[in-house]
């Protein structure tokens, strides 16, 4: 089996080619970094111009890496959501050209379940899996029980992890993205220099927020006048710290809950942008230790955006008969649990 995939949804551009024993037959990906770093975030517009102006280009290449034709395809899947309207609106249309023209089906793709499906391109995972997935839009602990199948455990209440990563360093002055830059200015930091608060943190449930620590460092900052670089990199230690206690006592949280639902729960996975953090491993390896437990964190190429995560997500997919008629729309929200109940106020004291 071949699938080509499509990710658009926000600022990678990216194509790929997977076959059914995982191997990445071919693969290109455009990061849009430069054109959103004067901005210090991403800019739809921004990013849905520079999706047009490569995507053919980018799949035409991962094709010929993979040395195949549209012909020789079993189907094509693109990315429709959740994310950014105008960049799904790309790559959705790209992809459904390709499947109308070629005469594939069409596997509309959830990009939180590539992210969630992804380890399973390059381990033998079996479902269940408890996932934590951080990423700069998402920030969510799911239940895995299948493909299409997820129950949420927790999400956030405000910002997402990668959202916070990326608001204090630039309120630091560190640059974009921030999630590599506060982990760089955190190595030669003293992470107990200053006491942040830890939001959620031993609180019922699993949900995040990260708002009001965000708010917390830029007081501290503002309170320290002229930022030195060694009271840069305390912060940056610092923040980093609370965000890793932060996630390992959710986690931990989720584990427990998890395991109540589903006994026999093994696996602990970690994906998204913010995954690639040191620290953060660190304190899953040692919670899923501790609750015997393995921890998989896919390689980091697949834990940021790409598109072999989409191709394997419409593999699996399509080895279930799960393909979509070509007036499928994109979706600027698409929760991966619609069942689970809002999270607003989650934990909050009335
Ligand atoms: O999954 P991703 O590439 O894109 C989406 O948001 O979907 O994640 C990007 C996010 C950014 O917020 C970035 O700052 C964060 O992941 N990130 C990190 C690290 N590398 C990337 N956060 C913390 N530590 C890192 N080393
Ligand atoms: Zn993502």
């Amino acid at each position: 089996m071949l699938v080509l995939g499509i990710e658009t949804s926000c600022d990678e551009t990216a194509a790929a080619v997977v076959d059914d024993t995982r191997r990445i037959r071919g693969e290109r990906l455009l990061s849009q970094i430069d054109q959103h770093r004067p901005y210090l975030g991403v800019v739809p517009e921004i990013a849905a111009r520079v999706h047009i102006e490569h995507i053919d280009r980018l799949i035409e290449e991962a094709m010929a890496e993979a040395g195949l034709g549209f012909a020789d395809l079993d189907a094509v899947a693109a990315t429709a959501g959740p994310g950014l309207i105008g960049g799904l609106m790309v790559g959705l249309m790209t992809g459904k050209a390709i499947a109308a023209a070629a005469r594939k089906p069409l596997v509309t793709v959830n990009h939180l379940e590539a992210h969630a499906l992804s380890p399973r391109l390059v381990a033998d995972l079996p479902f269940p899996y408890l996932l934590l997935l951080v990423s700069g839009g998402h920030c969510q602990l799911l239940l895995v029980d299948g493909v299409g199948r997820f129950r949420r455990l927790g999400t956030t209440i405000d910002d997402a992890v990668g959202e916070a990563f990326d608001k204090v360093a630039k309120l630091l002055g560190l640059g974009y993205p921030g999630g590599p830059a506060i982990e760089r200015a955190a190595k030669t930091g003293n992470p107990k220099r200053f006491a942040l608060p830890r939001p959620m943190l031993g609180r019922p449930g699993c949900h995040f927020s990260f708002s009001g620590l965000k708010t917390a460092v830029r007081l501290l900052a503002a309170a320290q006048g002229t930022l030195d670089p060694a009271t840069t990199a305390d912060i940056a230690a610092s923040f980093q710290a609370a965000v890793a206690d932060v996630l390992a006592d959710r986690t931990a949280q989720a584990l427990a809950l998890a395991r109540i639902a589903t006994p026999g729960l093994r696996h602990l996975v970690v994906a998204g942008g913010v995954a690639a953090n040191q620290t953060l491993r660190d304190r899953l390896a040692a919670l899923a230790a501790a609750a015997a437990c393995e921890l998989v964190v896919p390689p980091a190429a697949l834990c940021t955006d790409n598109a072999a995560m989409v191709a394997w997500a419409g593999l699996e997919r399509l080895r279930l008969g799960l393909v979509d008629d070509l007036a499928a729309a994109p979706r600027a929200r698409w929760p991966l649990d619609p069942d689970a109940p809002p999270a607003a106020y989650a934990g909050v004291k009335a």
